[in-house]
């Protein structure tokens, strides 16, 4: 299942990332926050940590991405990527199997961040032994 949570400073583009996904007939599963009233993104990673399965993705969103990258790799479920162009889209699944991605609503347009969903989702770890050599030397 593809787990959704952001604070207030995703809200907007959780709500236009559900859409997307529920025309695109892709499951999931939001986590709040539900409103833009102001709240704390660690609040709402932890949420997606407590929920996060094996072969389970998320999608966490605050205004930078940063402070949901800190606060999700604080699990060691979890490797989460802060990507910003279609290079470190494709390459959060390529290289590293991150299962989770941290988008920043501020500055960035609805469109490019559907667009590196799009591109996170339909990348494939690459499986490769220098990979998950690495992968495995994290934990
Ligand atoms: C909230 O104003 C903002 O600090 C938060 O969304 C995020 O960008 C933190 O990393």
């Amino acid at each position: 299942l593809l787990y959704l949570a952001s604070d207030h400073a995703g809200y907007d583009l959780k709500e236009k990332l559900k859409k997307f996904l529920t025309k695109s007939k892709i499951s999931f599963k939001d986590l709040g926050t539900n409103s833009k009233n102001v709240v704390d993104y660690p609040d709402y990673a932890k949420k997606l940590i407590k929920n996060i399965k094996k072969n389970d993705k998320g999608i966490l969103i605050c205004g930078t991405g940063t402070g949901m990258v800190i606060a999700a790799n604080r699990s060691k479920k979890i490797r989460a990527a802060g990507i910003y162009d279609n290079y470190t889209a494709k390459m959060a699944r390529h290289d590293n199997d991150a299962n989770v991605i941290c988008l920043r609503g501020r500055k960035f347009s609805s469109n490019k961040n559907l667009k590196l969903v799009k591109i996170f989702l339909n990348s494939k770890f690459s499986n490769i032994h220098r990979h998950k050599k690495r992968i495995k030397k994290l934990s």
